[in-house]
C-alpha cells in the first residue's frame, strides 16, 4: 500500500528571521491513519503541522496532496482540498455563538456575507453535537465567550468536521479535556478514520498517543529522529529517549510525602467558606502550611478554575475570606493578592496569561510592575533577569526581545511560570501548569515546584493529570459542583478513590 499516501512532505524546510524550525523533514499520511507526531517543545510539530494546513508556507522541499505538488497559501485553500487543522491557537469568534462558528461562511448557510437558513444552521450544529455525544454539553445558540476551554476545543473540531475534511490536524486536541471527553473524541476520530480520513495528531500525552495512532514520527530540534515507525514497535522508553534525547526516567519523582508531616508546620494560606458570585463554589474550606503542595483534583466543570480565580481575586467571591500568613485579606483583588505574597499561574495563557504580541522581557517584568508601580524600568536588568529566569526553567531563548507569540506553546507555559517565580511569592496557585508541556521540561517544572515547597511557599495546584496529582501533592482535594468531595493525604491516596470522589463520592 505504497501509493495510499494521502499527505507528503518531502524535504520540507522552514527558518524563522534565519533561525531554523524544519530542516528537510520528510512525513507520509496514509488515509485512513493515526499518525502522531511528537517532540519537545519548540521541535517544530506545529510548524509542519501550519505548513500542510496553508498557515504557513515552507522555505524549501514540497508538499504532495494524494500524489499532486500543493502549496496552500492560506486556510481557506487547503480546507477547500479537504485539509484542516485544530491548532493549538483558538481561532473562534468569542462574541458569536457556537453554530455561526462552525459554519462561518458556509455557503450552505450564508448569502452575500449574511446568515440565510439560520435555522438549518443550529439544526446541523445540534445533529454534529450529537454525533459527538455532546448535545447536552454544548448550546448552539450560546456565545462562544461563555465557553469554557474545553468545550471551544470541541467546537473547534466540530467546525474541521463539518468541512468534510479527508486530512484533520489535531494539534494538541486533548490539553484541556476531561477524560470523558477525550474518550468521545477518540471515538470520534476511530469512526472517521474507518471513512478513510487520516489524522495527524500532536500531543505531549504519552498515553494517548499509544491508545490512538497507529504510526509515531518524532521531530527534535527541526529534524527527524524517528519516521513513521509503527506505535506497537516502539517503546515508550525508547520514544521518550528519541524526543528528548536522553532517558527520562521516573518523571513525577518520588511519590509526595504524608500531609500529616506539615501539621506542625506554619499555616500560610488558608480559605474560609469561599463562595463565588454564580454558584460554581461553594462553602470551600482548606489550609496549606508551610512548605505543603496541595492538589486540587476533579472532573472539568468541578468548579477548580473558579474556586482558585477568587482565591486569588481574579474573581469575586460571593463570601468568605482568604488568610495568607494569619492576615485577612478583606475584599481581595489580584493586586492585593500579590502584594501579599501570592502567586498565580492561570490555567490559559493566551486569555489572561501572557500579552502575545510583547516581549518576553515584557511579558516577565510586567507582575513586578503591577506590585511596584514603576513607571519607568531598567530595561537591561529587566532582560538580565528574564534571560536568567529562561534559562532556570530551561525555556530556549536567544533574545529576551522575542515576541512570547513566536515561541512554541510549551515555552510560552514556561514563560507564565517564569514571571510569577520573580515574585518569589509565599503562596504560589498553578492551574494545569504543565499543560502542552513535553516530557522533559514537565519533569523540570515538578522539580521547580518541589524546590519552592522546600523553601517553605505554600502551594496550590490544579490539574486534571491524576499521576502529577498523586506524584507532588502532599494532601488532595477533591472537588465536584463546587464543593470539595473528598480530602485524601498522600499517604492513602490513589488514582481509584480520586475517581470515587470526583464523580460520586
Ligand atoms: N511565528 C514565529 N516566529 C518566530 N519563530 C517561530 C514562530 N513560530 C515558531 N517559531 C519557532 O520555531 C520553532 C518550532 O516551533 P513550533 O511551534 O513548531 O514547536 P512545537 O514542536 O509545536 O512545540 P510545542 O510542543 O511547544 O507546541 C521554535 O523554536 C519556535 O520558537
Ligand atoms: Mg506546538
Amino acid at each position: 500500500m505504497a501509493d495510499d499516501k494521502l499527505i507528503e512532505a518531502k524535504a520540507v524546510s522552514k527558518a524563522f528571521a534565519g533561525v531554523s524550525a524544519l530542516t528537510e523533514v520528510d512525513f507520509q499520511l496514509r488515509a485512513g491513519e493515526v499518525h502522531a507526531l511528537m517532540g519537545e517543545n519548540g521541535a517544530g510539530k506545529s510548524t509542519l503541522s501550519k505548513i500542510f494546513a496553508g498557515v504557513l508556507l515552507a522555505d524549501a522541499g514540497a508538499v504532495y496532496l494524494e500524489g499532486r505538488q500543493v502549496r496552500f497559501l492560506n486556510t481557506k485553500e487547503a480546507a477547500a482540498q479537504g485539509v484542516t487543522i485544530v491548532s493549538q491557537e483558538f481561532s473562534l469568534i468569542p462574541d458569536f455563538p457556537v453554530a455561526e462558528n462552525i459554519f462561518l461562511v458556509d455557503e450552505a448557510y450564508y448569502k452575500k456575507g449574511f446568515i440565510s437558513n439560520k435555522n438549518a444552521m443550529v439544526r446541523e450544529t445540534y445533529s454534529l453535537l450529537k454525533l459527538f455525544d455532546m448535545e447536552t454539553y454544548i448550546d448552539p445558540y450560546e456565545h462562544v465567550r461563555q465557553l469554557s476551554v474545553a468545550q471551544m476545543q470541541i467546537v473547534e473540531i466540530l467546525k474541521a468536521i463539518s468541512k468534510k475534511a479527508r486530512v484533520i490536524i489535531l494539534d494538541e486536541p486533548t490539553a484541556a479535556l476531561s477524560a470523558n471527553e477525550i474518550r468521545l473524541l477518540f471515538d470520534l476520530v476511530r469512526r472517521l478514520k474507518a471513512e478513510n480520513v487520516g489524522f495527524i495528531i500532536v500531543s505531549h500525552k504519552i498515553n494517548e498517543i499509544y491508545e490512538v495512532s497507529d504510526r509515531i514520527t518524532v521531530l527534535r530540534d527541526g529534524r527527524l529522529v524517528l519516521g513513521g515507525v509503527k506505535t506497537t514497535e516502539l517503546a515508550q522508553t525508547d520514544l521518550i529517549k528519541a524526543m528528548v534525547g536522553r532517558e527520562v526516567n521516573n518523571i513525577y519523582g518520588v511519590k509526595a510525602q504524608t500531609a500529616q508531616k506539615f501539621h506542625d508546620k506554619k499555616v500560610i494560606f488558608e480559605a474560609v467558606n469561599i463562595c463565588d458570585r454564580r454558584g460554581y463554589v461553594n462553602n470551600i474550606c482548606f489550609q496549606v502550611h508551610e512548605g505543603e503542595i496541595v492538589g486540587i483534583s476533579g472532573l472539568v466543570g468541578a468548579g477548580r478554575t473558579e474556586l482558585v480565580r477568587c482565591l486569588f481575586g481574579a474573581d469575586k467571591c460571593s463570601k468568605g475570606e482568604v488568610i495568607v500568613n494569619s492576615k485577612p485579606i478583606k475584599a481581595n483583588t489580584i493586586r492585593k493578592s500579590m502584594k501579599n505574597g501570592m502567586g498565580f499561574v492561570p490555567e490559559d495563557r493566551k486569555f489572561d496569561g501572557l500579552f502575545q504580541e510583547l516581549s518576553v522581557s515584557f511579558n516577565i517584568a510586567i507582575t513586578d510592575l503591577i506590585i511596584h508601580t514603576f513607571m519607568f524600568v531598567n530595561r537591561k536588568s529587566q532582560d538580565r533577569k528574564c534571560m536568567q529566569k529562561a534559562e532556570e526553567l530551561g525555556i530556549r531563548l536567544n533574545n529576551p526581545e522575542t515576541p512570547v507569540k513566536s515561541l512554541s506553546g510549551g515555552n510560552q507555559q514556561k514563560v507564565l511560570l517564569a514571571k510569577w517565580l520573580l515574585l518569589e511569592p509565599r503562596v504560589l496557585i498553578v492551574d494545569e501548569p504543565t499543560r502542552g508541556v513535553d516530557v522533559g521540561a514537565k519533569a523540570e517544572i515538578y522539580a521547580i515546584l518541589r524546590q519552592l515547597a522546600a523553601r517553605g511557599v505554600a502551594i496550590i495546584i490544579v490539574s486534571s493529570e491524576i499521576p502529577e496529582i498523586l506524584g507532588l501533592c502532599n494532601q488532595i482535594l477533591v472537588m465536584r459542583e463546587g464543593r470539595i468531595t473528598g480530602r485524601l493525604d498522600a499517604a492513602q491516596a490513589q488514582e481509584e478513590l480520586i475517581g470515587y470522589y470526583a464523580t460520586i463520592g
